[in-house]
């Protein structure tokens, strides 16, 4: 007989599941590609979204969970949740010591690496690993999507429909201008 385990007996802690944690204010093509990436390495994708008082965002916790929720509204293995307090005990809630993180150049080496030494530093099991997003999304992130869309610039194929809808919204309601950023 095979040692081999049924899938009806697989219990979901032995599912191979990561955390992919962020601010995501608001989420770009850059992190969807990265998502995408872990799903080929793992049968669940948690998107842990930071809900942080101290951190100036433009959307709402809400609204940045509910967009992610909306993106991959046809793809089971990835599950959003909100998040405050240290990633680690994020992590072991929700049963995995993996964590992904993207790494677009050298600039994002410093901060990445000091993270990952804190985060292990707090929990030896936790593990971190860093995937390149295509070079298409290298000098892509949340703020530069911000800047160019308040300015009048495209950020088509950079950020997915959803975010471009919330962000002409946020730009009717005065939260976003276009021309000239204030002096
Ligand atoms: O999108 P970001 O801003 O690069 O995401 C940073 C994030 C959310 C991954 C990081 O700030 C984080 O994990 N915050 C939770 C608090 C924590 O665990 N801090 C200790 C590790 S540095």
């Amino acid at each position: 007989m095979s040692n081999l385990v049924e899938p009806e007996r697989i219990v979901p802690w032995m599912e191979k599941r990561a955390v992919y944690p962020g601010f995501f204010d608001p989420i770009t093509n850059g992190h969807v590609d990265i998502i995408l990436r872990g799903l080929r390495l793992f049968d669940k994708i948690i998107v842990a979204v930071l809900k942080n008082p101290k951190k100036e965002a433009l959307f709402s916790t809400k609204d940045r969970v509910a967009m992610i929720q909306e993106i991959f509204i046809r793809q089971p293995a990835v599950e959003v949740r909100a998040f405050d307090g240290l990633l680690v005990d994020f992590a072991r809630r929700h049963k995995t010591r993996i964590v992904i993180r993207g790494l677009r150049a050298v600039s994002d080496f410093e901060y990445e690496l000091q993270m990952a030494l804190m985060n292990r530093q707090l929990d030896p099991e936790i593990e971190i690993l860093y995937m390149m997003p295509s070079v298409h999304y290298s000098f892509l992130n949340s703020g530069v999507v911000k800047e160019v869309f308040s300015l009048g610039g495209s950020v088509k194929g950079l950020v997915p429909e959803i975010v471009e809808k919330m962000l002409r919204k946020k730009m009717k309601s005065g939260r976003l201008s276009v021309g000239k950023s204030p002096q």
